[in-house]
């Protein structure tokens, strides 16, 4: 499959980042019996695979912004360029054990996001997209899926802590959407979640209270699949709200009608 040069720089550098996660992962699963416990150790995984994607993004494109969750922002000399990262999203599921987490990167130009990459290096699943062009795993086309009624998807959602934001809200929510969908599913991993709903395994995904580098790359995932993200309101203030609504046309529509009703409720 031909690349572009921009997702080729997203993927070096994420495959160079991928090399010491699973390293790392390696061994944190050796450290989960000792009592001390593993936490310290994936912290400095964290940052040091944070410190890859900058260098990497930097050597492939000087003079772009970066914002990491760990670094903080940086300024670049290009203005109208950033990159939004999460060197690991999924940490608890990475501190147990669970091979279930991923390297995000965003491209975002002048407000909009035009690129995104996720990751997952414990079973080698690439997801890209690029504004206009359609989003991939590895070298599959991907479609978010075509069901239409709510009673037979599969909706992953979030278990927040009870010290991060809205409990009570979203406990209602969470059970009027039990009452109404096949299954719900909390992986732990949100730019996972969004990539599989772009891959059509999931119908839809909600959150609330994340950060952009949790979404970013998610979001231009889905959407190049042909699905629709939105912020809990039907808003386009996921990025600064931190809430997230995606799935296909249909079922999205069905879940914002949903959480209106819990709401209310
Ligand atoms: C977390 C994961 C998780 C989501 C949390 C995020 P982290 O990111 O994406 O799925 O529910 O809100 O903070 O801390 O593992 O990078
Ligand atoms: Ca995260
Ligand atoms: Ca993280």
């Amino acid at each position: 499959m031909l690349r572009s040069a921009l997702l080729n720089v997203m993927i070096k550098a994420a495959r160079k980042a991928a090399r010491t996660l699973a390293r790392d992962f390696g061994e944190v699963e050796h450290l989960q019996v000792s009592l001390k416990g593993p936490a310290n150790f994936v912290s400095a995984a964290d940052h040091r695979a944070e410190e890859i994607l900058r260098e990497e993004l930097a050597h492939g494109r000087p003079g772009y912004g970066f914002v990491g969750e760990e670094g903080g922002a940086r300024e670049g000399s290009d203005k109208t360029h950033r990159w939004i990262v999460d060197p690991l999203d999924g940490t608890l599921n990475f501190l147990h054990g669970i091979p279930h987490f991923a390297i995000s990167v965003a491209l975002e130009r002048e407000g909009t996001i035009v690129a995104g990459l996720v990751y997952n290096p414990a079973n080698d699943e690439l997801f890209t997209a690029e504004r206009g062009k359609g989003a991939f795993l590895n070298d599959q086309r991907l479609r978010v899926a075509a069901r239409k009624r709510l009673a037979d998807t599969v909706v992953a959602c979030a278990l927040p802590h009870p010290s991060r934001g809205d409990v009570e809200r979203v406990r209602k929510e969470h059970s009027t959407a039990q009452d109404q969908v096949a299954g719900l599913r909390r992986f732990g991993v949100a730019s996972l979640d969004l990539a599989w709903v772009a891959a059509g395994r999931l119908d839809a995904y909600w959150e609330r209270a994340l950060s952009p580098w949790d979404m970013a790359a998610g979001i231009i995932l889905v959407r190049e699949a042909g699905g629709f993200v939105t912020d809990l309101d039907g808003g386009d203030t996921m990025l600064s709200s931190g809430d997230i609504l995606a799935g296909n046309e249909a079922i999205h529509r069905e879940l914002l009608r949903v959480f209106r009703e819990a709401g209310k409720s």
